[in-house]
């Protein structure tokens, strides 16, 4: 079958697999970064039964309506990339509410998928999950064998549970629950809001307002020595297509590119990207975070997934996006708006 071109720009080879086409499929946070690349995935492979719902239509909180939508929709495969996600601020102010909504939308959702007699759920876990002092790269058996990172421990925990909670329901249940544990995510539908977004996401913010407004210099924060790994959200969303239709047990997957770079690599490569002429400072007053933080990648490898953007490639396709989406917003001010259907 040949490649399909998406908006984007990235290429996907569409392929025959395991999932029958006449599926449906319930994408729950379809309009999220994660979300709406498998909304695109699943659409460029031909799944047209796509079942989605906005946060506005389907609160995921609320168990009796969650328990009627699937009770009346009765989807057969369930990708869960519904949570409330946020940077380091909004993690450190109101880790009550990281807590409460991500147990209550995963509690619901695998439930309610379990109950009305789902095929196969997938559950995203998230890199955040592993102690906070590991030998790098991370091996998936790192989980909860040491202390978790203070800052967003709350949200954390709550990714544990779901974790447990998915592998408790195909041990107890026979549900057939994976789980993957992805790295940084970037790529069309990031935020940009610079209280709110990661680091990829600022730094190309940043470095556009300075090309922009001509300023001589931009001030990253800290040192620019850690070293972290960045995974395209369309590479992400193909690992979660292709562990719905080949992996099957209760042990979690890392999902990441099996590479890092420092900071201030990174940032150099998004101010070629965006073509900043001033020079870069960084603030050694900022902390700097962990040191290293890089997903082993092998077990993935060995069921046969490795990931195919490369960093520089899927920098000016984000950055292109946000351009894009900056004239529609008159600045950028704004998150930019999931790729996906409303
Ligand atoms: N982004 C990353 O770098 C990264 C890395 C590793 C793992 N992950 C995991 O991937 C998953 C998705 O993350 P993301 O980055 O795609 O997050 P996101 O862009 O914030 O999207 C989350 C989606 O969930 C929806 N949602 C949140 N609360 C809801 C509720 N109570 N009821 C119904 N819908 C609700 C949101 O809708 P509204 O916006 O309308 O509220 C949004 O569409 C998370 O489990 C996260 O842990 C992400």
């Amino acid at each position: 079958m040949s490649g399909l071109f998406l908006s984007t720009g990235t290429a996907f080879a569409a392929r025959e697999g395991l999932v029958d086409k006449g599926s449906t499929i319930y994408v729950a946070g379809h309009r999220g970064l994660v979300g709406s690349a498998i909304v695109r995935r699943l659409r460029a492979d031909g799944f047209e039964k796509l079942l989605t719902r906005t946060h506005a239509e389907l609160e995921l909180t609320d168990q009796p309506r969650v328990r009627s939508f699937f009770e009346s929709e009765k989807p057969d495969y369930v990708f869960l990339a519904a949570a409330k996600v946020g940077g380091i601020l909004a993690n450190n102010r109101y880790p009550a509410d990281f807590i409460r909504e991500n147990v209550l939308i995963q509690t619901n959702v695998i439930d309610a998928a379990y109950k009305s007699g789902v095929k196969k759920l997938l559950f995203l876990g998230s890199s955040c999950v592993y102690p906070k002092c590991v030998p790098q790269p991370i091996t998936e058996n790192r989980l909860l064998t040491a202390p978790l990172e203070p800052t967003n421990q709350a949200y954390a925990v709550a990714k544990i549970a779901g974790l447990e909670m998915a592998r408790a329901y195909r041990v107890q249940y026979g549900f057939t629950t994976v789980s993957l544990m992805p790295s940084n995510l970037y790529g069309p539908g990031d935020s940009f809001d610079l209280q709110n977004s990661h680091v990829l996401p600022a730094l190309i913010r940043k470095f556009h307002e300075a090309k922009q407004a001509g300023s001589p210099q931009v001030t990253v924060w800290g040192s620019g020595t850690p070293r972290r790994e960045f995974l395209h959200v369309d590479d992400l969303a193909d690992a979660a297509l292709f562990m719905m239709e080949n992996y099957d047990a209760e042990e979690i997957v890392n999902i990441g590119s099996g590479e890092d770079l420092t900071i201030a690599d990174l940032a150099g490569l998004i101010q070629q990207v965006v073509g900043y002429e001033g020079q870069i400072v960084y603030d050694r007053s900022k902390p700097d975070g962990t040191a290293r933080k890089l997903l082993d990648v092998s077990k993935s490898e060995a069921l046969g997934w490795r990931p195919r953007i490369d960093l520089r490639v899927g920098i000016r396709e984000t950055y292109e996006c946000f351009l894009e989406n900056c004239a529609a917003v008159n600045g950028g001010s704004r998150s930019i708006p999931a790729v996906g259907p409303e």
